[in-house]
């Protein structure tokens, strides 16, 4: 049976000061009428009803994510304890799963990317899923077509085709590099063999439980602790004692640069990784200045800008060129374009004003 896993424990702190501490990204609606997690979970819908559908979530957006997703059954929203990146979130959400049915299949989705069209999206999941029947200890990777050397996410290396199921290629994966360097992403770009990875997996919960046991020993040990515990009245005790103190890293680090047979899906859907308010200018259609404007904003002799207002208040600009204005609430962030990479450590720093 296929599972959907969907990670919604970011932090959200690139979408700040829309995201604040218990807004997350993901539970926003950045654009469009439902939140990038409502998003998620209808265009899996179609291939897993909602019993089957789980999210991961820390334990203090547990609750507005349940309130945002009514259809789902309460139990399907797992509180982690604290955050401690993808990998032991994946791998508890891979003991429940195997703990329903022990050849479960998941696919693990992001909360926050945007993708359409959903048709070729689903084409997509259905040939993964038909991979992993026919070979059911492969890690199935998503891999997107590569526009410039950007350093924020994993890069997949492209080996022999192995097939084209439903009119998808299917390649070998020879190596998977998360968050490459510089030089080393321009090299891979340049190469022309490799893929972004698109954050999205698809395997069976006993062949990842199997993969962090090996390359995580001791992950794989407290995670099958957790596991054994699941249904038993001292679940709750033996999540709240372990989590904490589970290694602290991502499913791509701690298994897929290291994992042996990994395949990659040509993905053929618009994929956007809605990292911060840049993404933003692909979303919404810009003005005839190049301005991307939501709300009361009045831009002047204004270019190239990204202007937000988000509570009803009036924002006048005058002669400004790349800059991002966002009002929300009780704070408002002004800066300059090229300098949003930075967004996430001043937001780090802000302390319980963040
Ligand atoms: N439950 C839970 N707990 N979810 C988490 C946690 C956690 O501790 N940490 C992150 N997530 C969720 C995020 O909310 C997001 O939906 C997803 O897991 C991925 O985490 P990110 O932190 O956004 O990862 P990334 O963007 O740096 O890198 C990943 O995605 C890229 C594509 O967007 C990697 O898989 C890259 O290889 C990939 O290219
Ligand atoms: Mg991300």
């Amino acid at each position: 049976m296929l599972f959907a896993i969907i990670m919604a424990g970011g932090s959200g702190t690139r979408f700040w000061p829309r995201s604040r501490r218990n807004r997350p990204k993901q539970l926003l609606n950045l654009h469009g009428d439902a939140t990038m997690l409502q998003q998620t979970v209808a265009r899996i819908a179609p291939l897993v009803a909602p019993e089957r559908v789980l999210i991961i979530t820390g334990a203090d957006q547990a609750e507005a994510t349940r309130a945002q997703l009514p259809d789902l059954p309460a139990e399907n929203v797992i509180a982690e304890p604290c955050p401690r990146d993808t990998a032991p979130c994946v791998g508890l959400a891979a003991q429940i799963v195997a703990r329903r049915d022990p050849e479960g299949t998941m696919i693990v989705m992001p909360a926050d990317h945007v993708i359409q069209p959903i048709d070729t999206f689903l084409a997509t999941v259905k040939a993964a899923v038909a991979v992993i029947d026919a070979d059911p200890s492969a890690l199935v990777t998503f891999g997107i077509k590569p526009t410039r050397p950007e350093t924020g996410y994993g890069y997949i290396e492209r080996g022999e085709l192995l097939e084209t199921r439903d009119g998808v290629a299917v390649n070998r994966v020879v190596q998977f590099r998360e968050k490459p360097d510089r030089d080393t992403a321009e090299r891979f770009l340049a190469s022309g063999n490799f893929a972004w990875n698109s954050g999205i997996f698809l395997w069976r919960a006993k062949t990842i439980q199997g993969e962090i046991e090996r390359h995580r020993p001791q992950l794989g040990a407290a995670l099958n602790r957790v596991g054994a515990s699941i249904g038993t009245p001292a679940e709750a005790d033996v999540l709240a004692f372990e989590f904490p103190r589970m290694e602290r890293t991502p499913i791509d680090k701690a298994v897929m640069e290291k994992a042996e047979n990994v395949k990659v899906l040509e993905v053929r859907y618009d994929w956007n990784d809605v990292g911060d308010w840049r993404a933003l200018k692909s979303l919404i259609e810009a003005d005839g200045s190049g301005n991307t404007i939501q709300g009361d904003v009045i831009a002047r002799d204004t270019t190239n800008s990204i202007i937000l207002s988000n509570d009803g208040g009036l924002i006048a600009t005058l002669g400004l060129d790349d800059v991002v204005i966002v009002q929300a609430g009780q704070a408002t962030l002004v800066a300059r374009r090229d300098q949003l990479d930075k967004l996430k450590g001043l937001v780090e720093s802000l302390d319980e004003r963040g």
